[in-house]
């Protein structure tokens, strides 16, 4: 049985995360940490708080005697480290919060790690497991091919940056203190629980409430979506497995230029909604979606600065050592993903009503 640690857990993927875990790993202790910054959501995790081997604790990764105390305490063997400041529009506004956050707060954990695993304990049989992006690989032209864990590093934006020092930081505690540590870097997320300022909840939400969709620049910048539970059991598969040392890329094969995803998520609200009288009336600020004309909505909005055109990930690593494909189709996935934000409107009310709401005025204006 292990006692797992996990930054960032009412966070997007770090919430389905410690969902999946507790389903499939239900005599583990999972320990819940996230300072609830803007981005995280402790309704996230109600559901897991009737179960006695599940606790949460708000704290700062940067506050390593805190974090040292913790790993103390809860006899922590597992540290799946998913805190970070992840939204690309915020790092171009305000890089510092994420080269303190993802730079210095991923160092103060390998610090608490180090001192309680190594100095204290002189552990082996622990793991610190660093959850990164495929945005530190940089831009490809369209032609290229998809980003092998050999591809050299190129970040682009201030948050890509910043994930990117934090993968060498990580990466150097093993060569240097032999912490044993694994790295993954992964393609675009979706699913249950992702902040409505990425562009999938983004489109969902605005379509319910009948608002534009803004397309950045010309819209054909391609991404690589994986279904956020796909990720999880990666994740999975790398802390069940020895690979010490060493970075996995995964990616879900699918990848979709921004408009042509836009597009699609638009007909399928249409369909949802037509002929379904019970969201007509739940929803009824969706006008454009009752009409079938969501596509309507988009707007072409000035590009985002040093926007990357396009992400790729070639996952025969992790097809071959680790064994992982994705299990979701995106059509299945994306589905889900819809029924979802429309069965959970509480859920994401709470956070467009909050503070996120003066972050949109200025950040749209
Ligand atoms: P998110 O923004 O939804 O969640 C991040 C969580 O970290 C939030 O709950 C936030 O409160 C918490 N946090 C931030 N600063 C903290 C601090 N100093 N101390 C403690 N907690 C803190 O992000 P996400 O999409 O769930 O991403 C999780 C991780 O996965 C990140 O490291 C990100 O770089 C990586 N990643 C994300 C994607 C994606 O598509 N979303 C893809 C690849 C990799
Ligand atoms: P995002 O979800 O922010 O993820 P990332 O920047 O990490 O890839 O954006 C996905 C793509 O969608 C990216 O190319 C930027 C684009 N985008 C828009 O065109 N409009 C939007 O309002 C947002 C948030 C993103």
């Amino acid at each position: 049985m292990s006692k797992l640690l996990v930054t960032g857990a009412a966070g997007f993927i770090g919430a389905n995360f410690v969902h999946y875990w507790n389903k499939k790993h239900s005599a583990d202790t999972v320990i819940a940490l996230d300072n609830l910054s803007y981005a995280g959501n402790k309704e996230s995790l109600l559901a897991l708080d009737v179960n006695a081997n599940f606790l949460f604790i708000q704290e700062d990764i940067i506050n390593d005697k805190e974090i040292e105390k913790i790993l103390r305490e809860y006899d922590i063997d597992t540290i799946v480290h998913f805190a970070a400041q992840s939204h690309v529009d915020r790092s171009i506004h305000t890089p510092d919060i994420f080269l303190e956050t993802n730079i210095m707060g991923t160092h103060s954990l390998l610090k608490a790690a180090r001192q309680v695993w190594l100095i204290e304990n002189q552990r082996k049989d622990v793991r610190f497991h660093h959850i990164s992006t495929d945005e530190v690989y940089g831009t490809l032209e369209r032609n290229a091919k998809p980003f092998t864990e050999e591809h050299p590093y190129k970040p682009n934006s201030p948050y890509a940056a910043s994930k990117a020092a934090s993968d060498h930081i990580v990466r150097s505690y093993f060569e240097t203190y032999d912490l044993p540590i694994t790295i993954s870097n992964c393609s675009n997320n979706y699913g249950p629980f992702q902040f409505p300022e990425k562009l999938i909840p983004l489109v969902l939400l605005n379509i319910l409430n009948d608002k534009e969709l803004p397309i950045y620049g010309d819209g054909k910048q391609i991404r690589d979506w994986l279904y956020v539970e796909d990720h999880c059991r990666a994740i999975e598969q790398i802390l069940l497995t020895d690979h010490l040392g060493e970075c996995f890329n995964i990616g879900g094969n699918n990848e979709w230029e921004n408009i042509n995803l836009v597009e699609h998520i638009c007909s399928l609200m249409d369909n949802v909604f037509e002929n379904n009288q019970n969201l007509q009336e739940k929803y009824p600020l969706a006008t454009s979606a009752h009409k079938k004309q969501s596509k309507n909505l988009i707007k072409y909005v000035t590009d985002r600065l040093g926007h990357d055109r396009r992400y790729a990930i070639d996952a025969t690593k992790s097809n071959n050592v680790l064994g992982f494909y994705p299990q979701e189709t995106f059509e299945s996935g994306i589905k889900k993903t819809v029924l979802w934000y429309l069965e959970n409107e509480k859920w994401w009310t709470n956070i467009l009503d909050g503070s996120y709401k003066q972050w949109i005025a200025n950040h749209y204006k």
